[in-house]
């Protein structure tokens, strides 16, 4: 079955075309970041804007990459929500008025269950390609972590249909998202934008105990996340004091160069500045670690799966790594492609639905708030 996804909920106009959830035939992505650079955040109304110019070249491209015509796509999947409610209504508009002119079987998929797949198709990619790497079975605790959601589900596969999964949502973020405190850091820090790549780059050149930020306490629920309190520490340590100065040096001459290079953006910081942002980091992917070994432990999964921009990181690839090896769990990731937002993950999600009987209609709408699965 090929599934042609679309997703369109941020910065990010994608579509693809993928074979039985497994094989990804083409996957084009337009990214919105040089609109939204210089204000060092996503702006609603460009990126709706953005989508609506890109929506049919991308869709186009993925048709084209994939060596098919939309007429012979077997069923379209798109991203309902959560995200922009301008952004969501191009992709869903567009696929739904294809998916019901062209007599095809069309699915909504949630963003953040599309992130979850994203590690299912990886998987059997590599299995297909024949790497020596265990299957990423269901249950799985699994972190979704990106710069709109930091989120801890259980998924399993459900006992009423072949292919259907459940979520049980376990904790989230009660106010920044990870991605969101990077990106806030690296804009304090006249570093650029995205932060996440940028601060991933640079804190391989400080010292991550040079700042002892300590570790994030919780009220209540200790698998929910709060990032906001660590971003205000780290405005604490920089207003009024040198590193501010060299962050308004920085900004200046950020104007100045049109892309700069990883070095060249680490010759324009002190030392005092990459031990900051080494910290930062530090802080950030321990707490992840942390509350998402604790949660695999309360609900006695083995299976870690983490998704979404973040997962990127290659701190926290690292640290997962090291936190699982020897204690019995196994943590599996997507490519980097496949961590960031695309529409080879919706279209995946959306065969495993489709499978399942899914089907949705003409009364298909975009969510900006959109809850996966049981809390
Ligand atoms: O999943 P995504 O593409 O879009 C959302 O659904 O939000 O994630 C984008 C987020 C941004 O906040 C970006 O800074 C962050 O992922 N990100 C990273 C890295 N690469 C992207 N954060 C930390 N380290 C990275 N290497
Ligand atoms: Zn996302």
């Amino acid at each position: 079955m090929l599934v042609l996804g679309i997703e369109s909920s941020c910065d990010e106009t994608a579509a693809a075309v993928v074979a039985d959830g497994a094989e990804i035939r083409s996957s084009a992505v337009a990214s919105q970041v040089l609109t939204h650079e210089k204000y060092g955040g996503v702006v609603p109304e460009l990126a709706s804007r953005e989508h609506l110019r890109k929506i049919e070249p991308v869709v186009e491209e993925a048709c084209r990459q994939a060596h098919l015509t939309i007429r012979t796509v077997d069923a379209l999947a798109v991203t309902e929500g959560p995200g922009l409610i301008g952004s969501l209504l191009v992709g869903l508009v567009y696929g739904k008025a294809l998916a019901l002119s062209l007599g095809k079987p069309l699915v909504g998929v949630n963003h953040l269950e599309g992130h979850i797949h994203a590690v299912l198709l990886e998987n059997k990619i590599l299995r297909a390609a024949g790497k020596p790497v265990r299957e990423a079975a269901l249950p799985a605790l699994t972190l979704v972590v990106s710069g709109g959601h930091t989120s801890l589900f259980l998924a399993a596969a459900s006992s009423h249909a072949a292919y259907a999964i459940t979520y049980s949502q376990l904790g989230r973020s009660r106010d920044d998202a990870a991605g969101e405190a990077f990106d806030k850091v690296a804009k304090l820090l006249g570093l650029g934008y995205p932060g996440g790549p940028i601060i991933d780059c640079l804190a391989r050149h400080g010292n991550p105990q040079g700042v002892d930020f300590g570790r994030i306490k919780m009220r209540g629920n200790r698998l929910d996340f709060s990032f906001s309190g660590l971003k205000t520490a780290v405005l604490y340590r920089v207003r009024g004091t040198e590193l501010a100065r060299e962050a308004e040096e920085r900004r200046a001459w950020r104007r100045t160069v049109e892309r700069p290079g990883h070095d060249d953006l680490r010759a324009h910081c002190s030392q005092a500045t990459l031990d900051l942002i080494a910290s930062f980091q530090n802080a950030v992917v321990e707490d992840l670690v942390e509350r998402t070994l604790a949660a695999a432990d309360i609900c006695r999964v083995d299976t870690i799966f983490v998704s979404g921009g973040v997962a990127c990181n290659s701190l926290l690839r690292q640290r997962f790594f090291e936190a699982t090896r020897g204690q019995g769990f196994e943590a599996f990731f997507p490519s980097p492609a496949l961590s960031t937002d695309n529409a080879a993950m919706i279209a995946a999600a959306g065969y495993y639905k489709l499978q399942a009987g899914e089907r949705a209609g003409i009364t298909l709408t975009a969510h900006a708030s959109h809850p996966l699965g049981r809390r």
